[in-house]
């Protein structure tokens, strides 16, 4: 089962349109990573996910139902989330800021305890929050996120401008979170943030969902470079040591199987030297950066 669907989800800004008609499918148990260069609509999008603003057109659908204002107030009571910048009072302690966050969430203190022990916080409690590293402000911010124990935790950018260490807690974090069935939608404009933790990942450019599947099926969706070795010289005079010597390589992207067959046979019959033909592995990573125009800020 999806736990978040949206129909052709739209959002513009006076003319401009900032998500274009997006259909996510978001399934129960995943981590679902949301990825898309800076600007692309991420966080419209989750803002739009958890009725924080009203689309332009299109619906969403959470739980299995329409998010109107009839069933919002008692869908959200199942979603946690953190929006831009972690929340919290600074210059009150992790304790007093939970403490606060119970009250108004009207949670138990077995499930504030919780939240805090999943995030690794109990031992810092007692601190102010803004002695806190941004590591451990993000971690207050999903705990509180986490404080009503929801069914779908949405984050959005938890990993920016934490340290790899920092980034590692995150990722083991929502590993945890998924494998403990919460359903976790983190975005990221760094495919390398995620890209392990996700197994369902979806790539936003410009506003539209370009691409949405398993990891391996977006590997697959796209078509790596074909390369092909030519031994050098067009002279048939020139000699084995020459032709080695001015060998080249020849790079053709996205063309299909046949279409490289014919390329190859057209080389062969004009007297070419083709030695090798080979497909350039792609990692996830080119993939990204191809799909989203080289990753545009
Ligand atoms: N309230 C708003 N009014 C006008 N434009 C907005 C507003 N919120 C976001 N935008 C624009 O929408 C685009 C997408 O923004 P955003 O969703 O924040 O992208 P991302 O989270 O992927 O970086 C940006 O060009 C941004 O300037
Ligand atoms: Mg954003």
């Amino acid at each position: 089962m999806d736990i978040v669907r949206t129909h052709s989800l739209v959002k513009r800004y006076d003319n401009r349109t900032v998500v274009d008609d997006v259909n996510l499918a978001i399934p129960e148990g995943c981590v679902y990573g949301f990825l898309g260069p800076n600007g692309s609509g991420k966080s419209t999008t989750m803002k739009l996910l958890l009725s924080l603003i009203r689309p332009t057109s299109g619906e969403v659908e959470v739980f299995g139902r329409p998010m109107n204002s009839d069933t919002r107030r008692e869908l959200l009571t199942g979603i946690g989330s953190l929006i831009e910048s972690p929340p919290g009072y600074g210059h009150l302690t992790g304790a007093e800021n939970m403490k606060i966050v119970q009250r108004y969430l009207g949670s138990t203190d077995d499930q504030i305890t919780r939240a805090v022990a999943t995030v690794r916080l109990q031992d810092q409690l007692n601190k102010k929050v803004k002695n806190y590293s941004l590591g451990m402000k993000q971690r207050l911010g999903i705990a509180m996120a986490l404080a009503r124990e929801p069914r779908l935790l949405v984050l959005d950018e938890p990993t920016n401008g934490l340290d790899p260490a920092g980034i590692e807690e995150i990722r083991a974090l929502l590993k945890h979170l998924a494998e403990h069935g919460v359903t976790v939608m983190v975005s990221s404009h760094l495919l390398g943030e995620i890209d392990k933790t996700a197994n369902v990942l979806g790539i936003l450019s410009e506003g539209r969902l370009i691409l949405q599947g398993s990891r391996d099926q977006l590997l697959a969706a796209s078509t790596p470079d074909v390369v092909i070795d030519i031994l050098g010289s067009d002279n048939p005079n020139s000699t084995a040591e020459q032709q080695l010597r001015d060998r080249e390589t020849l790079r053709i992207p996205s063309v299909d199987d046949l279409h490289t067959a014919h390329v190859v046979g057209e080389l062969v019959a004009s007297g070419a030297g083709v030695y090798g033909v080979r497909r350039d592995e792609q990692s996830l990573d080119d993939v990204f950066m191809n799909l989203t125009s080289g990753g545009r800020l």
